[in-house]
């Protein structure tokens, strides 16, 4: 019988056990969403003894920031240090993903000095500009583009309506739902 610490082949992936850690933020990193040593400790001690990691969500734009240390990759400078952290955690040959997101609505107004904006208005936020869900999924390409710089394995978007969803405030506009549906809104 196949067992929790028998490797596993996925899509030419080869896990060595099918133990999965999943994202979880750890406010480690600098206010500027930098990697920083205390990281690079957290995820390689527990990379030695897991079939996958996935890395904590990082924010593609300031705009979807959830809190003061949480991870980015919205600008170039932060790959160097995602890049160091690839490093650690694959000579320990551990496969992982890195989670990259726009918290949308539930970004944290403190944190982001403005307003949150997600799909619908909510107590706490305004509705997206029609120019800036035309922006969200060139931030997303650009912040996979600069995880695939870092040398990471994979990456997980998790977009706001997502985020919105699970919390229950989605409203979609059945006007807004047309004009955007080529992205599977
Ligand atoms: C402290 C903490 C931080 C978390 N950070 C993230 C995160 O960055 N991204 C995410 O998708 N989920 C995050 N989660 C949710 C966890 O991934 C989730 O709790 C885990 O997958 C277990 O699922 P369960 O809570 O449904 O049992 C976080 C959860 C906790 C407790």
């Amino acid at each position: 019988m196949v067992g929790l610490l028998d490797p596993l082949v996925v899509k030419g992936v080869t896990l060595k056990n099918r133990i999965v850690m999943p994202p979880m933020q750890t406010g480690r990193a600098t206010t500027e969403g930098a990697v920083t040593d205390r990281l690079i400790n957290f995820y390689t001690r527990r990379s030695t003894s897991l079939g996958l990691l996935i890395i904590e969500h990082c924010y593609i734009s300031t705009q979807g920031r959830l809190s003061f240390k949480q991870m980015s990759i919205h600008e170039d400078a932060l790959v160097e240090g995602l890049k160091k952290l690839a490093r650690s955690i694959h000579k320990l040959h551990t496969p992982a993903i890195v989670q990259i997101s726009h918290a949308g609505a539930v970004a944290n107004k403190r944190v982001i000095g403005e307003q949150p904006a997600g799909p619908s208005a909510t107590r706490l936020s305004r509705e997206l500009m029609r120019d800036e869900i035309e922006e969200l999924p060139e931030e997303f390409a650009q912040a996979t583009e600069r995880i695939a710089r870092s040398a990471w394995l994979l990456t997980e978007s998790v977009l706001l309506t997502v985020i919105q969803q699970a919390q229950g405030q989605l409203r979609w506009l059945s006007e807004e739902q047309d004009a955007f549906s080529h992205y599977g809104c």
